[in-house]
């Protein structure tokens, strides 16, 4: 248990209007921050007003990468209690990402002590406007002052708050899609698994290209054969073909989501045919063509649900399900938003007060 000194701040910042607040635009009136060295481990955990952090220049993390990330909730029941939903998955996933990327690991309950702290402290800026909720982004950064190149001795780990609402700003409503055939995101053996900063940075070439077009979000393909279709830029994909809900393997590649592991159980739950197998780009387009093709949808915590309406490959269009929402995709997300904001029974015991 983290020994957390708490300065609050002296002058509260105006909270943004809840009907337009987009995502990841507003931050609230506190942070974390937890330091790290080799000698003295995790330290210095502050609970202090939100503002910028002073580097050295030589940090490592502005030269080397070492940066890695998460993103989680607190969602607003109806009844006045905070819910986080499965804190601890994210705290597992951030220690195999530090594994990845030789950085030090905060422990499982220091790291949702650390959440609970922020969302305690900012409790009145979780919004309350249907769909809304406090996005969470706790990350940690490479420290040293030194440009060779190594794992760094010490670290920052910083938790912010960000009030959100919808990722697409058309809210839950179909996206189109961007099969990517040029630039690849992750290959075998490397760091597509961990939630590292670079990853993104070297995805927003292709982001662009496809938003250039007119798509929301790139769809990877494996980056060896082009062939197999892996994940899009912030969530994870499944697809609805001949009665079979199909998602992409973890072998590595991809990031392991908490949202993609509660729809499968969801989907086991009630009974449907589910395979996280590898699915080719040619048996996905030949389904369409054949209208085996019922639905397709992302899902990631800050994508929820996202049913996708259009995926085009070489330059050619699909439809999918009239550019509706599917039968699948609205309830998985009635049930995981219900389970999330409080409104339905938990049978998981996924969501975890903040009291
Ligand atoms: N895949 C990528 C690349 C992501 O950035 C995210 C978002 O975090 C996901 C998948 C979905 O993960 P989760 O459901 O844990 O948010
Ligand atoms: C999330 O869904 O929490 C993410 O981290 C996705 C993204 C905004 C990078």
């Amino acid at each position: 248990m983290l020994d957390i000194k708490k300065t609050l701040t002296q002058s509260p910042k105006q909270k943004p209007d809840q009907s337009n607040l987009g995502f990841g635009k507003y931050f609230s009136d506190h942070m974390v921050t937890v330091d790290y060295s080799d000698d003295k481990g995790w330290h210095n955990a502050q609970l202090v007003p939100y503002g910028p952090l002073c580097l050295d220049p030589a940090a490592m993390v502005f030269h080397y990468g070492q940066e890695l990330f998460e993103g989680m909730k607190a969602y607003p029941a109806a009844d006045g209690r905070v819910l986080l939903f499965r804190p601890e998955k994210n705290a597992e996933r951030m220690i195999r990402s530090c594994e990845r990327m030789c950085m030090a690991s905060l422990p499982v309950e220091d790291f949702i002590q650390c959440v609970e702290t922020l969302v305690k402290a900012d409790r009145d800026w979780i919004p309350t406007a249907p769909g809304t909720s406090l996005y969470l982004r706790p990350f940690v950064i490479a420290t040293d002052a030194m440009l060779g190149v190594h794992a760094s001795h010490t670290y920052k780990a910083v938790f912010i708050a960000s009030p959100t609402g919808s990722y697409y700003p058309n809210g839950f409503a179909p996206i189109r899609i961007f099969v990517e055939d040029e630039y690849t995101r992750a290959s075998r053996g490397g760091t597509g698994y961990a939630k590292c900063g670079g990853n993104y940075g070297g995805s927003l070439k292709a982001q662009e290209k496809a938003q250039e077009l007119g798509y929301n979000q790139v769809l990877w393909l494996d980056s060896v054969e082009q062939k197999y279709v892996e994940e899009v830029g912030a969530m994870n994909m499944m697809f609805k073909i001949d009665g079979e809900i199909i998602t992409a393997p973890l072998d590595g590649t991809i990031l392991p989501g908490v949202t993609r592991d509660s729809c499968l159980q969801l989907l086991r739950d009630w009974g449907c045919k589910v395979s996280e197998r590898k699915l080719s780009v040619d048996e996905l387009i030949s389904a369409a063509h054949s209208g085996k093709l019922e639905e397709a949808f992302g899902c990631g915590t800050a994508a929820v649900i996202s049913p996708v309406g259009e995926i085009c490959y070489k330059g050619e269009k699909h439809i999918i399900n009239n550019f509706e929402i599917g039968e699948i995709s609205q309830k998985l997300y009635d049930n995981l938003t219900g389970i999330q904001w409080g409104r339905l029974p938990d049978p998981h015991g996924w969501t975890r007060e903040v009291k």
